[in-house]
């Protein structure tokens, strides 16, 4: 089978996105011709390291019996590319243009996800040049997040534990999109789930994950690519939490109209340790294409669960050439 696994990009995660894709072509079996489709920061397409214009690298993915999108952030894991190769008429795997650009969109991703009755930070919504009223503030609390809206890796993302410290926490996030949720931290576990849809279409989800920081701080960039944070697959939950975590990831995968896999980030407010009533875990966001390099939670997840990585990737490319 052709396939071209599309990655790099215009985001912030570009790196990430060149982990991902080395680890999906180490683990590509020797049923696949795989032509390596990259684009650069500068947005500069490149076939097999060779630089080709727009138009040669469009014949080229076009000419694919599959394409394998390993592109996180904007531009990439956001619906823009899915249309191109929609456009195209060429199976790709995961997620399509709509499920890609509301769950890119922390905003939008929380409106959709309640009004499926699920759980979420409430939080506001700023757009360059917008304040906080004081009735934010007092409503939201403290400490706060702050994220840009549309961003991923935990990039552009503060802490803030003072309000002083919000006009530097905004211009940060500023950088990456001008639109930008400010949220009320939820004190509790952070449990990841991980969702796969069979060919068949069966969707189911895997054992949570739990996610160890190491120190006071939050898992930012560094702890996400540093090593500054540990991961445990099982997390140690009671059952019942267990069949929580699972059933709502599997809510979020419906809600927003997923296609072959998505990641949910939940917080377990520390209410929920036991999985007493009350303990209704808090989806912090989804990923329609989660960090997959072979250390990363999505991946490790499956494996823990029997699916080593070759198979995971034969699973993701079934279904989207069925
Ligand atoms: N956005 C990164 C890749 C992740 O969530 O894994
Ligand atoms: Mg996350």
């Amino acid at each position: 089978m052709r396939i071209a696994v599309l990655f790099g990009g215009r985001s912030g995660e570009h790196e990430v996105s060149r982990k991902s894709a080395a680890s999906i072509i180490a683990n590509l079996g020797d049923a696949y011709a795989v032509t390596e489709v990259l684009i650069g920061r500068d947005g500069q397409w490149h076939v097999d390291q060779v630089p080709v214009t727009f138009a040669k690298a469009l014949d080229v993915l076009g000419a694919q019996d599959v394409v394998f999108p390993a592109l996180h952030g904007p531009y990439g894991e956001d619906g823009t590319v899915q249309a191109m190769l929609e456009w195209l008429g060429v199976p790709y795997v995961g997620n399509g243009v709509l499920a890609s650009a509301a769950g890119m969109d922390k905003a939008v991703t929380k409106t959709l996800l309640a009004a499926d009755g699920l759980r979420v930070a409430g939080g506001v919504t700023l757009r360059a040049g917008e304040h906080l009223t004081g009735d934010d503030q007092e409503r939201l609390g403290l400490p706060v997040f702050v994220k840009p809206a549309r961003a991923g890796s935990s990039l552009g993302v503060s802490r803030v534990a003072d309000w002083w410290q919000l006009p530097e926490a905004l211009t940060a996030a500023w950088m990456f999109d001008e639109k930008v949720v400010i949220e009320p931290a939820v004190i509790g576990r952070e449990v990841d789930v991980a969702v796969l849809e069979y060919p068949d279409g069966r969707v189911v989800a895997g054992p949570p994950l739990e996610i160890l920081v190491s120190g006071a701080g939050f898992f930012d960039y560094d702890a996400k690519y540093a090593g500054g944070a540990r991961f445990q697959i099982p997390a140690d939950l009671h059952p019942t939490t267990t069949e929580v975590l699972q059933d709502r990831a599997i809510r979020a995968f419906n809600a927003l109209g997923c296609r072959g896999l998505i990641r949910v980030d939940f917080f377990l407010p520390d209410d929920a340790r036991d999985g007493s009533p009350g303990g209704e875990p808090v989806v912090n966001e989804v990923n329609t294409f989660p960090g997959f390099t072979s250390a990363s939670q999505y991946p490790q997840i499956w494996q823990r669960a029997g699916i080593d990585y070759p198979e995971l990737l034969d699973i993701l490319i079934a279904g989207a050439v069925r």
